[in-house]
C-alpha cells in the first residue's frame, strides 16, 4: 500500500494538469455580450429580494423605516423567530430553548428600560452584538433589523396593553363576554 502512494500522487498531478480544458470550453468573459439571452447580456441581474452577502456591509440606513406595513411586521416576527428566539424566547422574556439549556438569559425585552429604549438600540444590538450576545451584522441585513426591532415594539405592546388602548368598537365588544 505505502509503495502505491507515489504512483497516486503522480497520477494526481496529471489529473490536474488536465485544468487547460477548463479554460478552453465554452464561456462568457465578465460583462461580455450573449446574443439569446434577455438584453443580450451574460451578465444576470439578480432576482428580487437577492441579498448579497456583502450587502450587510452596506452603509446602514440612517433612520427607522418611517412608515410601517403588515408585510414588514410578519417580516420582523418571521426573523425574530429565526435569530432571537431560540435565546429571547417567543415572547421575549429571556426564555428561550437555547437558555432552558444552559445559556446565560439574556434581560428580558420587556424591562422599563428596554420598553423606553428607541429602536436604534435594537438595530445596534443586532448589528454589534451586546455583551455575552454575538453580533447579527453578517446574518441580518439592515432592513430586516429594523424589521426585528418593530416587531420587538409590537410584543412590548402584547404584554404591556390595556383596555384603554383598545379601539371603542373592540372595548364593547370584550366588555360584552362574561
Ligand atoms: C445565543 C443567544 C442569543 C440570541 C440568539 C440573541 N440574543 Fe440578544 N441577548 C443575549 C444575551 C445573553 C444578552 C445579554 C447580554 C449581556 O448583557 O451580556 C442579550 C441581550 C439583548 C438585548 C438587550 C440589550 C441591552 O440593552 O441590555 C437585546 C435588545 C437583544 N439581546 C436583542 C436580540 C435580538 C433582536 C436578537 C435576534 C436578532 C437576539 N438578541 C439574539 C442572547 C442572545
Amino acid at each position: 500500500m505505502k509503495a502505491g502512494m507515489p504512483a497516486v500522487i503522480v497520477a494526481l498531478m496529471a489529473v490536474a494538469a488536465c485544468g487547460d480544458s477548463m479554460r478552453d470550453q465554452p464561456r462568457y468573459d465578465p460583462l461580455s455580450a450573449a446574443q439569446g439571452w434577455p438584453h443580450n447580456q451574460s451578465a444576470r441581474v439578480p432576482p428580487e429580494g437577492t441579498v448579497a452577502r456583502d450587502d450587510s456591509m452596506a452603509p446602514d440606513p440612517q433612520s427607522p423605516p418611517t412608515a410601517l406595513s403588515r408585510a414588514q411586521l410578519e417580516r420582523g416576527r418571521e426573523r425574530y423567530g429565526i435569530f432571537c428566539s431560540p435565546c429571547h424566547g417567543g415572547s421575549g422574556h429571556g426564555d428561550g430553548m437555547v437558555v432552558q439549556r444552559g445559556f446565560p438569559a439574556p434581560p428580558s425585552l420587556h424591562s422599563e428600560r428596554l420598553r423606553a429604549a428607541p429602536l436604534r438600540h435594537y438595530y445596534d444590538v443586532i448589528s454589534g452584538g451586546i455583551g455575552r450576545m454575538y453580533a447579527y451584522g453578517a446574518r441580518v441585513p439592515p432592513q430586516d433589523r429594523w424589521a426585528i426591532a418593530v416587531y420587538i415594539r409590537a410584543l412590548q405592546l402584547s404584554q404591556h396593553a390595556t383596555v384603554d388602548d383598545l379601539a371603542p368598537g373592540e372595548r364593547k365588544a370584550l366588555e360584552k363576554q362574561p
